[in-house]
């Protein structure tokens, strides 16, 4: 086993690559579907289904473009089958059925999470195991126990909202579009964090490693309908302080758990982990406590294919097969053994 496919297509980005032995990036390829979301302040999912099935083929044929080869030298396929939007999951995983069965190659369904916590395995210096790893993208966060590839207990999670959708919902709040957390980014590096005072929740240690953002977005709200919706310094100074309260409870949350779980590496994924606040947060705690940090490059922490080919390609070693009946799970936990 060295060279796999992987294909992900489980919200608004479809992407291919290929990866040899879970770590070389021979291509990465991925199409945002950003435009055709924007209009409507997020994910349309049957939208979303409809440009996957455009784009699938030509992503996959510009992946093995790239990396030169063609479907006959490549030893096995990837591709994520959970959790996610199911029609916009079924256009991936069809298309790699499709290719498997024509060629004969060994296929894997991969779990989207597992695929995050992968990215970082591209690159020159990962992490060892174990360690800890805070996954915060636009549908989960959570603090993990990393044991080994695909070994991994989940310590902690969101009650209610995913960072990633408190950054959204607050970017169209203040009308400010989607995807809302690059935007707040921009604006927030001009802006004073502690302009306005916004909660920080579920800082107890009686909450253990949960958290909660959607008391934020409701606080936002109240702000809004009080002062209108703000613009020039007054917008930025608003997008760092609700920035600040994300982060401030990401950052101090992770560093807790790295220090209870005795954990000295402590990996970051997940589309919002492409936060610039959010990475310096980490690396100024990391320095403090004496843990290291370690976090993908921005492009590789959104979604991406190259990380479902790293973390297929794990399963595909130990000898695990999907069938021709492989289903999309929506909503399934990120497995304890993946
Ligand atoms: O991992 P991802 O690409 O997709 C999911 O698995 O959900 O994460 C997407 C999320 C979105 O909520 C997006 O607003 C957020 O990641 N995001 C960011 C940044 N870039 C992407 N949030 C904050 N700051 C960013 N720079
Ligand atoms: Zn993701």
């Amino acid at each position: 086993m060295n060279r796999v496919l992987g294909i992900e297509s489980s919200c608004d980005e479809t992407a291919a690559a290929i990866v040899e032995g879970g770590r070389v990036v021979r291509s990465d390829v991925v199409a945002s579907q950003n435009e055709v979301h924007a209009r409507y302040g997020g994910v349309v999912p049957e939208l979303a289904s409809r440009a996957h099935i455009l784009n699938v083929v030509p992503v996959v044929q510009a992946a093995l473009d790239r990396a030169g080869c063609t479907l006959a030298e490549l030893d096995g396929i990837a591709v994520t089958n959970a959790p996610g939007l199911v029609g916009a999951l079924l256009v991936g995983m069809q298309t790699a059925k499709a290719i498997a069965w024509v060629t004969g190659l060994p296929i894997v369904g991969v779990h989207h999470l597992q695929g995050h916590l992968s990215a970082i395995y591209l690159e020159p210096e990962p992490p060892p195991m174990p360690h800890l790893a805070l996954i915060v993208s636009g549908g989960h966060t959570s603090l993990v126990r990393v044991n080994d590839h695909g070994d991994v207990v989940e310590l902690g999670r969101t009650r209610d909202d995913a960072a990633g959708e408190a950054f959204d919902k607050g970017a169209k709040l203040l009308g400010l579009g989607y995807p809302g957390g690059v935007v707040i980014d921009r604006l927030a590096r001009t802006g004073d964090p502690k302009a306005v005072d916004l909660p920080r929740s579920m800082l107890a240690s009686t909450h253990g490693d949960d958290f909660s953002f959607s008391g934020l977005k409701t606080a936002l709200l109240h702000h809004v309908r009080a002062t209108g919706i703000p613009e020039g310094q007054v917008l930025a100074d608003l997008c760092a302080s609700y920035q600040a309260a994300i982060v401030e409870v990401l950052v101090r949350k992770t560093r807790r758990a790295a220090r209870r779980e005795g954990l000295r590496h402590v990996q970051v994924c997940g589309g919002v982990a492409a936060n610039s606040a959010l990475r310096a947060g980490m690396l100024a705690a990391g320095a403090e406590d004496d843990f290291r940090v370690y976090i993908p490059p921005p492009a590789r922490c959104t979604d991406n294919a190259a990380m479902i080919a790293a973390a297929g390609y794990h399963l595909l070693v130990r000898g695990e097969r999907a069938g021709l009946d492989l289903d999309a799970s929506p909503s399934a936990p990120l497995p304890r053994r993946a």
